[in-house]
């Protein structure tokens, strides 16, 4: 077919290291825990904007200075953010990419995350460190929706690159990168366990 794909959206998914990610998980699972105990700055302002659930987001939101185990996910994350940088061929003009923000994200039954994008940040990410069964993916949106003017529906089995929303699902162990500028969410959680993950920006100096 004579048609050329353009402008695309690109988003980054990989296992965080080939192994070992379970002992680090649980590391990363108990100072989640602890970081929710003591940061009572924390849940209260998670109180009024991630009701039902705790982020770090409006208190904690260095955890790589905070924490030798969230610098070690830092480091880690490194490789991949270049990785994703290379792919999508910025030109870092010998500067550097560095992870500025790094929170925790715990969302229990009923908890969601409005849709938001992460402005003054250049990639933005999120690794999985517990996604019990039946918890949401990451519900991507179309950059250009607000665009859309007469644009027919898609159908329903439509090609993933072609649907205005796409729900990536999530898996422990993983991390998923993309361009700050692309609008996010994550639905509600319909079990009765918890998802707990650790957000991030990297941005470009
Ligand atoms: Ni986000």
């Amino acid at each position: 077919m004579p048609v050329l794909s353009l402008f695309p959206t690109r988003v980054y998914t990989a296992k965080l290291q080939a192994s070992g990610w379970e002992t680090f998980n649980s590391r990363l699972l108990r100072e989640c825990a602890q970081y929710r105990a003591d940061d009572v700055a924390g849940q209260a302002w998670s109180k009024g904007r991630y009701p039902g659930g705790y982020t770090s987001y409006g208190s904690l939101n260095r955890m790589h200075t905070l924490s030798p185990t969230f610098a070690r996910l830092g480091t880690k994350l490194q490789r991949h953010v270049l990785a994703y940088a290379r792919t999508l061929q910025y030109d870092l003009e010998g500067r550097e990419l560095s992870m500025t923000d790094c929170w925790i994200n715990m969302m229990p039954r009923g908890v969601t995350h409005g849709l938001h994008l992460h402005p003054l940040a250049t990639i933005s990410g999120t690794y999985y460190v517990r996604t019990p069964r039946g918890v949401p993916g990451l519900k991507l949106e179309d950059p250009r929706l607000d665009r859309y003017m007469a644009a027919p529906p898609r159908t329903q089995n439509a090609r993933p690159e072609n649907q205005p929303w796409v729900t990536l699902p999530v898996a422990a162990g993983t991390v998923l990168l993309f361009e700050s500028w692309l609008r996010h969410e994550v639905p509600p959680n319909p079990v009765h366990a918890e998802r707990v993950s650790i957000s991030f920006n990297f941005n470009w100096f």
